[in-house]
């Protein structure tokens, strides 16, 4: 069915590294772009140009130039125009495509500031969305696939499947619906629709109509040829009621188009033995050379005492109520009781943040925090903790998890998704198999946290038994190219899923 088995794909996300990042979505973009275009296909990322970051971070970026292109909308009642900057990752064939509007990107913060998220998010969104495939039209792309990532992009799905069908260098386009976190839906109110460039038809309960409102996830979910979630376990969960945030129904029915690929790591960038950002490499093989080091320097950073003798547990994250910092906070007396230390890096919700600061004011030989977004610091504490925290409510896949078992840092996790596909219990049998690789703990409660936290302390004082789990865990090969062959075939499946999705009941 395919004209080749070179495949044209562009990847539309809100957010890439180094050019802008939030959360994994900014790994991922890249990473996966990256592996695609290793195994001969041919890329294009397409991002919005959040200027303002971009020159905050002008170390790591590659020169950006202008392609000269300038296009216009017309949205909200106005003709909005945009320009379109481009570069290509270092190493590599992926051109990246920064959609320059500076009334919508160039602000201080992606998506929100002091906790409310910007008011014009839909519009925003909705234009990015309309200027990824103006530009694909402009730029004479020709896409095979579009894979769109988010409820910022899950309007293109719909456009590509009513507007932009049939037209010259959209034949053979099919759409790819990544959902890295179903928490977060684009839903806005119903007035917003004509921000979308599509007919009134469309806002109903099949296609892109929630509670009254307009939904863009829900929109690419009902729209894309096929869609993927970052891990299986994930997959199986949000067709729950449980897990599904309200689509679950829409997702049980689209069940058979629906695979979870976990994500894997990008290795120029979380690598122990290359880091440039952590003082002392180390390897699997050479532990000693780097890792203590790395701890000692972590401490002495965040002003705790330097001791090699007393684990410390690590923690970078979003703040949110995703993450678990409510189990925390009802176990962090009992954990500090004992002989430990605890550093955390993160920014989100003011009372998480106020919360952790009081705790290391009154443990400050125990415990220390650091607010706000700090690359370094994130590698360091990946590299100089021996474990790290992640006691997530619910997560689609989680990247911090990996990096650590990468770095020697023995994750402590809770049982759910793409936690649950990555992480090996420590256990009699799974010591002995060598198999374990870190801690597991299942149901979402303070003293099943407090529980695990201190089956990590007990197994801290058997060196021993404490090396071959961070060997173990070193030994696994995350990187993306098992996963990128994965999403190959759901491209594939895509694009024979186009040409009978007109004909199955849904339009
Ligand atoms: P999520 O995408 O839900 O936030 P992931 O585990 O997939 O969770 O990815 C989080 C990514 O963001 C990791 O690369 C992590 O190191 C990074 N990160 C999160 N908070 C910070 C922070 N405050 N400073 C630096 N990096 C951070
Ligand atoms: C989301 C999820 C996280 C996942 C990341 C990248 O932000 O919360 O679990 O790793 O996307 O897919």
């Amino acid at each position: 069915m395919l004209c080749s088995d070179k495949l044209r794909i562009v990847l539309a996300a809100s957010e890439a590294v180094p050019f802008s990042k939030t959360g994994g979505l900014a790994d991922v973009s890249t990473a996966l772009a990256k592996a695609l275009d290793a195994m001969g296909h041919d890329v294009t990322l397409i991002v919005p140009d959040y200027r303002v970051l971009r020159l905050a971070r002008q170390e790591y970026l590659p020169v950006v130039s202008d392609t000269g292109l300038r296009f216009g909308i017309s949205i909200g009642g106005k003709y909005v125009t945009a320009g379109v900057n481009w570069t290509a990752l270092p190493n590599t064939g992926v051109k990246v495509l920064l959609i320059c509007q500076t009334d919508y990107f160039d602000r201080p913060q992606l998506y929100m500031e002091a906790g409310e998220g910007y008011l014009d998010n839909c519009e925003r969104y909705c234009f990015f969305s309309r200027a990824v495939l103006t530009i694909c039209q402009q730029m004479v792309l020709r896409p095979d696939i579009v894979h769109c990532n988010d409820w910022q992009t899950g309007l293109i799905p719909a456009l590509l499947h009513s507007v932009y069908a049939g037209r010259p260098g959209f034949e053979n386009a099919a759409s790819v619906m990544t959902l890295h976190n179903m928490a977060y839906q684009g839903r806005f109110w119903h007035l917003d629709m004509p921000l979308t460039g599509l007919d009134w038809k469309y806002f109903n309960l099949n296609h892109m109509e929630m509670y009254g409102d307009v939904n863009l996830l829900k929109t690419g979910i009902a729209f894309s040829d096929q869609i993927t979630t970052v891990s299986p376990t994930y997959a199986n969960e949000i067709c729950t009621r449980e897990g599904g945030e309200g689509l679950d129904g829409l997702l049980g029915y689209r069940r058979g188009d629906l695979t979870g690929i976990l994500n894997g790591i990008d290795d120029d960038i979380w690598d122990p033995n290359s880091d440039p950002l952590i003082p002392a490499h180390y390897s699997v093989t050479n532990i000693d050379a780097g890792k203590p080091a790395c701890k000692a320097r972590l401490q002495e950073r965040l002003g705790l005492p330097s001791r090699n003798d007393i684990p410390v547990f690590g923690m970078v994250s979003r703040m949110s109520d995703q993450k678990g910092f409510d189990l925390l906070a009802s176990c962090a007396s009992r954990l500090l009781a004992h002989d430990i230390q605890m550093v955390f890096l993160g920014t989100g919700e003011p009372r998480y943040e106020s919360y952790l600061k009081h705790l290391a004011a009154h443990h400050p030989a125990k415990v220390a925090i650091y607010v706000g977004f700090d690359e370094s610091l994130a590698h360091q504490i990946e590299a100089g903790s021996d474990a790290f925290l992640m006691p997530s409510r619910f997560e689609p896949c989680g990247l911090n998890q990996m990096y650590s078992l990468r770095y020697g840092t023995l994750p402590i996790v809770r049982k759910v998704g793409g936690l649950a596909d990555s992480v090996v219990d420590t256990n009699a049998v799974t010591l002995a198999t060598n198999t374990a690789t870190g801690f597991v703990f299942d149901s979402y409660d303070s003293n099943a946290l407090a529980e695990t936290v201190e089956r990590a302390i007990d197994l801290y004082s058997e060196p021993d038994q404490w090396r071959r789990v961070m060997t173990n865990g070193m030994s696994i090969d995350w990187s993306w190219q098992n996963s990128a062959k994965n999403y190959i075939d759901v491209y594939r499946k895509a694009l024979e899923r186009r040409f009978d999705r007109t004909s199955d009941g849904r339009e």
